[in-house]
């Protein structure tokens, strides 16, 4: 992902401010304990791993920095719950204010990753090389059951319900169409409750 490049990020002065008193606290620290070495040698070895072959791939998608911490936890349940159907997927990505293309773009996510038994008793990955953010994920879901992949009741309605289907299947076929929805989708989801002043 890289920032706003445009217009550079906006952001709030209270945000800004939060920045410079991270950075005083991160050279008071790095002062106090004479560790600028291992802080560079530690900069150093995370960027020196860095094998521009083996990234996820994927599209670049911009992002706008300064949406605030809550101080409070919000009610559990929001999440979508993966065993409940089509409507059930409405109610929680409308109250957020996406669209139907957006659910289908988003749930494009899971061509990365894999389910485990011991955290939601789902068990398995979506796409055969889960490590690789293609549109493979819809080419799967348009195979249906039989080969052997994770399909969640909330996937599988995206082929059963008409107005998710066609999304699948533009997808599907063009992954660039895939790649230029999802970055838009994600960019919103990202900013969801984000007002630049
Ligand atoms: C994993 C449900 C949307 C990205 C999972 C898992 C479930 C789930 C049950 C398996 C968790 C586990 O066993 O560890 C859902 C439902 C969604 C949804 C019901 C509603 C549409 C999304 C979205 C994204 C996303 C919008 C990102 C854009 C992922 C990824 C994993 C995952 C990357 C794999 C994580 C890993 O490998 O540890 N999701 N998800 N999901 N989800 Fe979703």
């Amino acid at each position: 992902m890289s920032a706003a490049a445009a217009t550079g990020p906006v952001v709030d002065a209270e945000y800004v401010a939060e920045i410079g008193r991270a950075r005083r606290d991160l050279r008071a620290l790095i002062a106090s304990k004479s560790c600028a070495p291992i802080m560079l040698r530690l900069a150093w070895h995370d960027a020196g791993t860095y094998d521009k072959n083996t990234i996820t791939g994927g599209p670049t998608i911009d992002f706008v920095p300064g949406r605030r911490d809550s101080s409070v936890a919000i009610e559990e349940g929001r999440l979508p719950d993966a065993k409940q159907g089509a409507s059930h997927l409405r109610e929680v990505f409308y109250r957020m204010g996406l669209t139907d293309k957006d659910i289908v773009a988003l749930s494009g996510g899971h061509t990365l990753g894999k389910a485990r038994p011991d955290r939601s008793g789902f068990d398995g990955a979506w796409t055969k090389d889960p490590l690789k953010f293609d549109n493979s994920y819809f080419i799967e879901l348009l195979k249906g059951d039989s080969n052997g992949l994770l399909k969640l009741p909330t996937d599988k309605v995206l082929v059963e319900d008409a107005d998710f289907r066609r999304f699948v299947e533009l997808y599907a076929k063009d992954e660039d169409a895939f790649f230029r929805d999802y970055a838009e989708s994600h960019k919103k989801l990202s900013e969801l409750g984000f007002t630049p002043s």
